[in-house]
C-alpha cells in the first residue's frame, strides 16, 4: 500500500506504462497484457499488472496533469521500486512537419509549471529522458515503419490557454508539442536515479486545426503502446 494506491507490495512490477486517462490503462492491459490483475482502484485511478511477451509488466493511470502524476510517479518509485517508467499519450502538435497522428518521442521537456521552481528556485533544471529507452525506442518505431519525431516538447500546466498565440515561443525554439507531465516524469526519474521515457501520439493540432477519428486516434494510441513495451521490455 502507499498513500493514493491499494497495490500490495511487490504486486506492481519493475516496468510500468503511464497513461493520464485510467480507461487506457484498462484498454492496455486487456489489449496487449497475458493474465491482467487489477492492482490499483483508489480514486479510480487504475492500475493492473501482468506479462508481455513473458515479461511482467505494470500499466497505471496518473490523471491530467503535473501534480497529479507527480503523486502516483513518486510512489511508484518509492514505495513500489518500479525502475523503469514510460509515459504514453497524446499531444498537441505545434510544427507543420509534425502531423497528427505522428508519434513523439520526448527528448526532453520544458514547461511552465512552478514545481521545478519550488525545488530549484532560480536555477532552471533540464528534465531529460533516458537515453538508451529513447534509443530503443526509436529504432522499434523505425522498424515499426511509423513517423517519430524525436525532441523537445512543452509539458504545461494549463489545457487551455488565455492567449492562444503563446505556443509561438516554443515553436520558434523548435519543441515539438505540448502535454502535461512528462517534465515531471523526467524531474522525479532523475532524482531517484530511475530510466524515463515518454512517448506521445499526436491528437490535436495547434496551427492545423486538423482532426482525427476516434478509430484513427485508437489505432495510432495502439501502435504507440507496442513501441513503448517493446523499447521499454528489450
Ligand atoms: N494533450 C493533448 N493535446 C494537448 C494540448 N493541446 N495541450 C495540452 N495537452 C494536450
Amino acid at each position: 500500500m502507499s498513500l493514493h494506491m491499494n497495490a500490495a507490495e511487490n504486486q506492481i512490477a519493475p516496468t510500468v506504462l503511464l497513461p493520464g486517462d485510467p480507461r487506457r490503462a484498462q484498454h492496455i492491459a486487456q489489449t496487449f497484457f497475458t493474465d491482467p490483475v487489477q492492482h490499483n482502484d483508489v480514486r479510480g485511478m487504475l492500475g493492473f499488472t501482468g506479462s508481455y511477451k513473458g515479461k511482467p509488466v505494470s500499466v497505471q493511470g496518473t490523471g491530467m496533469g503535473m501534480a497529479s502524476a507527480g503523486i502516483y510517479i513518486y510512489e511508484l518509485i518509492n514505495d513500489y521500486g518500479c525502475q523503469t517508467l514510460v509515459r504514453v499519450g497524446t499531444c498537441g502538435s505545434y510544427r507543420e512537419d509534425v502531423q497528427v497522428r505522428d508519434l513523439i518521442l520526448a527528448q526532453a521537456a520544458c514547461t511552465d509549471s512552478n514545481i521545478n521552481n519550488i525545488r530549484f528556485g532560480a536555477k532552471n533544471f533540464a528534465p531529460i529522458a533516458d537515453f538508451g529507452l529513447l534509443l530503443r525506442a526509436y529504432q522499434v518505431a523505425q522498424a515499426r515503419g511509423l513517423r517519430a519525431h524525436v525532441g523537445n516538447i512543452m509539458s504545461s500546466d494549463t489545457f487551455y490557454h488565455d492567449d492562444f498565440d503563446q505556443y509561438k515561443i516554443w515553436a520558434e525554439f523548435g519543441v515539438l508539442g505540448v502535454e502535461m507531465e512528462a517534465a515531471q516524469l523526467y524531474t522525479l526519474a532523475a532524482k531517484f536515479g530511475v530510466r524515463a521515457l515518454t512517448v506521445l501520439t499526436v491528437s490535436d493540432h495547434l496551427i492545423t486545426h486538423e482532426e482525427t477519428t476516434a478509430e484513427e486516434r485508437q489505432t495510432s494510441f495502439n501502435g504507440m503502446i507496442e513501441v513503448a513495451l517493446d523499447a521499454a521490455l528489450e
